[in-house]
């Protein structure tokens, strides 16, 4: 018996060391020639890294690629396949984040649980998260807010049309908040314009923005040392931050002492369970809170707004769309939950948005925690891996002629092809950090999506002299893109449309 156990063990020991040595001897992969000390400094571009990388992996003729920056070593995922072996079959080694000093420790995005490396406390984070946005639990809480949101939108679109990104913004920002923190939110409300005053320094602390973080030790240089700014500007972005994680929260406690704010998150996990003042329990819910405002916040607007865009350049797609809403609703009421499986066509325009221009084109980077191994190549412990969604959702093979506004290709024999349709969920990210608020977040922009279809049609706006105004969309660099404003025409598609809005605007 013990020598059988003996002889396991050694025989484990010799598998193991001749792993590790066959990994140690593999290559790794393919990538733009590196030059001493900085590496691919050079090749790391300042904007739409995604198209960049997409093009570096084509040149190598690799769907992986290895880039290093001062030694640190880069990984970028260029195909589904890549992205599934590496961060659904191989999670054990690449489900953590990195999380550079700067952003992580100076910053105090630490406690925004979606940067947060792999370990007990994202765990416990991400299990609260859970408890509360699994689909049944969600839906069930979530979607009674979601249409009065929605419906508060139509309305808004009816009052001043030209404002419609301010309307979206509003809408995306009062359906979370009211989730999350029980709150009604109002004109111009600074708990919507707090998340976007924490977001501004994002930026900032992006790895390898900051010396900071190739030289931790920096973080202890005094302040008055000249190039030592980043402390302050990383003090300003912790105060922001902190105030967005402590306010709603205050706010929704002095309700619940009211005896209201009870249709909220904070108020379900609290009642689960004594969670004491003060305690590491409280903090955790907070900074729960605060992640999935950020979470939900951030990422909806893009294919939000970018519906007003394409239904306003595609009025062929625009028009399909109508006609089998029209078909189903008989232009007696707005879309519900439910109704989505009657409209594959209007469901096929949410998931071409998704498509065309996903939110966060290279998701949100992973750290791998030990060696890891694709086609034979070694994927050193340490890396940064970026997954590259744009890419992936841009194949040709898949999606035949990528750039074009398509959502034809979703249907098959008149309904969604589940194979199309699961490629673009990748959208949402892979493996155990895949985004948890994905049903939320379709529950959401689908609602949003055949409603405005339903009542409204987009064109593209006219100027003073009665010419189309052409609409060129820009998008922020951040790490989530937005699309900059741009102008179009949104009005009631008929007197019988107009009658279901004013309707809804009397609810
Ligand atoms: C169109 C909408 C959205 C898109 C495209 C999106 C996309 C993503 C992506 C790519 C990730 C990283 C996943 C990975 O590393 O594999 C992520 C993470 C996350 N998302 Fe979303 N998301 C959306 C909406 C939402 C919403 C509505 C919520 C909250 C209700 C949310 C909450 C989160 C959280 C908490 C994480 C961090 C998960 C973790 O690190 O464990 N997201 N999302």
């Amino acid at each position: 018996m013990l020598s059988g156990i003996i002889f396991l063990i050694a025989f484990s020991f010799t598998v193991i060391y001749v792993r590790k040595k066959t990994r140690q001897t593999l290559p790794l992969p393919p990538g733009p020639r590196k030059y001493p000390i900085i590496g691919n400094l050079l090749k790391i571009p300042s904007d739409n890294h995604w198209i960049v990388y997409d093009r570096l992996a084509k040149e190598c003729n690799s769907d992986i690629i290895h880039l290093s920056v001062f030694g640190n070593s880069v990984v970028v995922l260029n195909s589904f396949t890549a992205a599934t072996e590496v961060l659904d079959r191989q999670s054990s080694i690449s489900s953590s984040r990195p999380l550079g000093t700067m952003i992580g420790e100076i910053m105090g995005w630490k406690y925004i649980f979606s940067l947060q490396p792999y370990g007990q406390r994202w765990r416990d984070s991400r299990r609260m998260f859970w408890q509360e946005f699994h689909p049944e639990h969600g839906r069930a809480h979530h979607r009674p807010i979601q249409l009065r949101c929605s419906r508060d939108l139509i309305r808004r679109l009816y009052e001043s049309p030209i404002d419609f990104q301010t309307h979206v913004r509003h809408a995306i920002g009062a359906g979370i908040i009211s989730v999350l923190y029980g709150l009604d939110i109002q004109e111009e409300d600074p708990n919507i314009s707090m998340v976007d005053d924490a977001l501004k320094h994002i930026n900032v602390g992006l790895i390898g923005t900051c010396m900071v973080d190739l030289f931790p030790f920096l973080r202890h240089v005094p302040r008055w040392v000249p190039g030592a700014g980043f402390r302050t500007i990383g003090e300003n972005a912790a105060r922001d931050l902190n105030l967005l994680i402590d306010v709603p929260y205050l706010q929704t406690r002095k309700l619940l002492a009211e005896g209201r704010g009870e249709s909220s998150f904070i108020y379900r996990t609290l009642s689960r369970g004594p969670i004491p003042n003060g305690g590491m329990e409280e903090r955790i819910l907070k900074e729960a809170a605060t992640t999935t405002y950020i979470g939900a916040n951030e990422t909806s607007k893009l294919p939000m707004t970018l519906l007003f865009a394409m239904m306003a350049q595609n009025p062929d797609v625009q028009a399909k769309a109508q006609q089998e809403l029209d078909q189903y609703l008989d232009h007696r009421r707005l879309p519900e939950f439910g109704d989505e499986i009657h409209l594959p066509y209007t469901y096929a325009v949410l998931l071409e948005l998704l498509r065309l221009e996903p939110t966060a084109p290279l998701g949100l980077p992973r750290s791998l925690v030990s060696d890891g191994e694709y086609k034979s190549y070694h994927l050193p412990s340490g890396s940064i891996v970026f997954y590259n969604i744009w890419a992936i959702l841009h194949d040709e093979t898949t999606f035949p002629e990528p750039e074009k506004f398509n959502p034809s290709r979703f249907l098959k024999d008149g309904v969604i092809d589940t194979q199309l349709k699961d490629r673009v969920m990748t959208t949402f990210g892979f493996g155990r950090r895949v985004c948890p608020g994905r049903y939320f977040a379709l529950d959401n922009l689908w609602l949003n999506l055949a409603s405005i279809l339903s009542v409204y049609t987009m064109s593209k706006a006219v100027d003073e002299s009665g010419q189309q105004i052409e609409i060129d969309l820009e998008y922020t660099a951040d790490l989530n893109r937005h699309v900059l404003p741009f102008k179009c025409s949104i009005e009631p598609r008929s007197a019988k449309a107009e009658e279901v809005i004013r309707e809804c605007c009397r609810v």
